[in-house]
């Protein structure tokens, strides 16, 4: 109920969000959190009570964009000193005070596993600087989904975390550090939140986790793997395409792939990094798997799912990384045509176990990069004009800029554009793929 007399102020928070779907997931949750206490979305910075950036500090690129934005609010802060600025994510739980130390107009530093107490943090009630791992499940503290209110958009599709943090220390990667030791939610709980995005109308889920195959819990029967957690899904009503990333080769069980045999509402599109096609660099970035057993495994996902779509990231310039290890990695790509794929030059991280060995030759890594997006790109294309001529399901996002246009996903995630003058935004259509544009593909409602 709302106190007609003393309506709560009305606030407005502008969140930026850099890095992987689990920020975006984590800002979604914290625009939540804050709304419970009046705090509504804008896409207007200038106009902000509050300037929130959810940071990712897996590159060292990624983690400098925080402070050429910090530097650019500085004219806003100092205009409007009442101006809230946090900072939250992964370069705010690596670096911590650091960044106030760096940047004295920051006033709230928030961590992943500690953006429940943001609300408190804001109130004055609780430490400006909060980045330690506490034994509470934040979760638990957190609004439901159903409380969503007027801060946070509405979409048919949405992300939900079901993993959190990662115990597989590849020597590259700083997510073990700064999300911390592997955690999986507890069945119930991601079973409710589920139902809850269903019944305010989303259609399509897509689970996340650092290493989201890896997620196992107590549910009916006893221990349950990431498959089993995929079928109970499989039985909610009105929940029509499930999706999950990202996926670790060592955690493919075999029941994950029956479900994508098995499972109709598990989209034929699977991201499973393999960052090299070299045992010698695999080992050196104790990935603990082989190329061979990454092509075998890729072998027995497409005999339960033939039409599946295989992504993946890699990693280029690697320390010990020469042209032959360069070479494993172009042959494995051609072995197994990527439908789309992240690659970037390796970027030592503070902490890491690989940070401090020599580094490849900065041109050469360059070289190697381009070779391979190259290869990478043809297949992109290739994968996408393959859709032509094909019916597939396409979920609408959104309008499109001509009159009568929608824009949506279909089955492996390329945006598709329809004339659909009848249609509605969530609305999960049969779409004949007509023509493949540079980035996009264009489709026709099928009979
Ligand atoms: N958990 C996922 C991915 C985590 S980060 C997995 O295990 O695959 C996303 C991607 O960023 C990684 O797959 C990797 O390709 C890239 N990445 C991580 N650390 C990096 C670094 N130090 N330099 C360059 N790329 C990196
Ligand atoms: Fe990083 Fe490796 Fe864990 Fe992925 S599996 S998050 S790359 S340590
Ligand atoms: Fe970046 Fe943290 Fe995600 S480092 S990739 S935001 S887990």
């Amino acid at each position: 109920m709302t106190d007609q007399a003393n309506p709560p102020a009305v606030k407005k928070l502008f969140i930026k969000t850099y890095g992987c779907q689990m920020n975006v997931y984590d800002s979604q949750r914290m625009a939540e959190a804050m709304g419970a206490d009046g705090y509504v979305l804008t896409e207007d910075q200038a106009d902000a009570d509050m300037v929130l950036l959810n940071t990712c500090h897996i590159r060292e690129k990624a983690a400098e964009k925080l402070y050429s934005d910090l530097g650019r609010l500085k004219p806003l802060k100092a205009e409007r000193p009442d101006l809230k600025i946090g900072v939250a994510g992964c370069v705010a739980q690596a670096e911590g005070e650091e960044i106030v130390r760096r940047m004295p107009l920051v006033d709230l530093v928030v961590g992943p596993q500690t953006y429940h107490r943001l609300p408190a943090m804001v109130r004055g009630e609780a430490p400006a600087i909060l980045t330690d791992f506490p034994p509470e499940d934040k979760f638990d503290h957190l609004p439901a989904r159903t409380s969503l209110n007027r801060a946070t958009r509405r979409a048919p599709a949405a992300f939900l975390t079901v993993q959190e943090g990662c115990d597989k220390f590849c020597a590259f990667c700083v997510v073990p550090y700064t999300r911390g030791a592997e955690v999986s939610r507890p069945v119930d709980r991601i079973l409710r939140e589920a139902r809850d995005l269903v019944d305010r109308g989303v259609r399509e889920i897509t689970l996340l986790g650092q290493n989201v195959n890896g997620w196992h819990g107590a549910g009916s029967g006893g221990e349950w793997g990431f498959g089993r957690l995929i079928r109970a899904l499989g039985g909610i009503e009105g929940l029509d395409r499930i999706r999950y990333t990202t996926s670790h080769p060592n955690d493919m069980a075999d029941d994950l792939i029956a479900a994508h045999r098995d499972v109709p509402q598990l989209m034929p599109y699977l991201h499973l990094p393999v960052q090299s096609g070299s045992d010698r660099i695999l080992r050196a970035m104790n990935r603990k798997h082989t190329a061979a057993g990454y092509l075998r495994l890729i072998d027995r996902i497409r005999e339960a799912r033939p039409d599946i779509m295989l992504t993946s990231d890699f990693i280029v310039g690697f320390p010990g990384e020469t042209d032959g290890d360069h070479q494993d990695t172009m042959r494995l790509v051609a072995e197994v045509g990527f439908g789309t794929a992240f690659s970037f030059k390796y970027s030592p991280r503070p902490g890491t176990p690989a940070h401090d060995r020599p580094e490849v030759d900065s041109r050469v890594a360059d070289q190697r990069l381009q070779e391979l997006q190259g290869l990478l790109t043809k297949q992109q294309k290739a994968a996408q004009e393959g859709m032509v001529g094909r019916a597939l399901g396409v979920l609408f996002e959104k309008p499109g800029r001509q009159a009568g246009q929608m824009i949506g996903k279909s089955d492996y995630l390329h945006s598709v554009f329809v004339d659909a003058p009848q249609a509605q935004v969530g609305d999960l259509v049969r779409v004949r793929i007509v023509e493949s544009a540079s980035n996009s593909l264009r489709g026709e409602l099928a009979a």
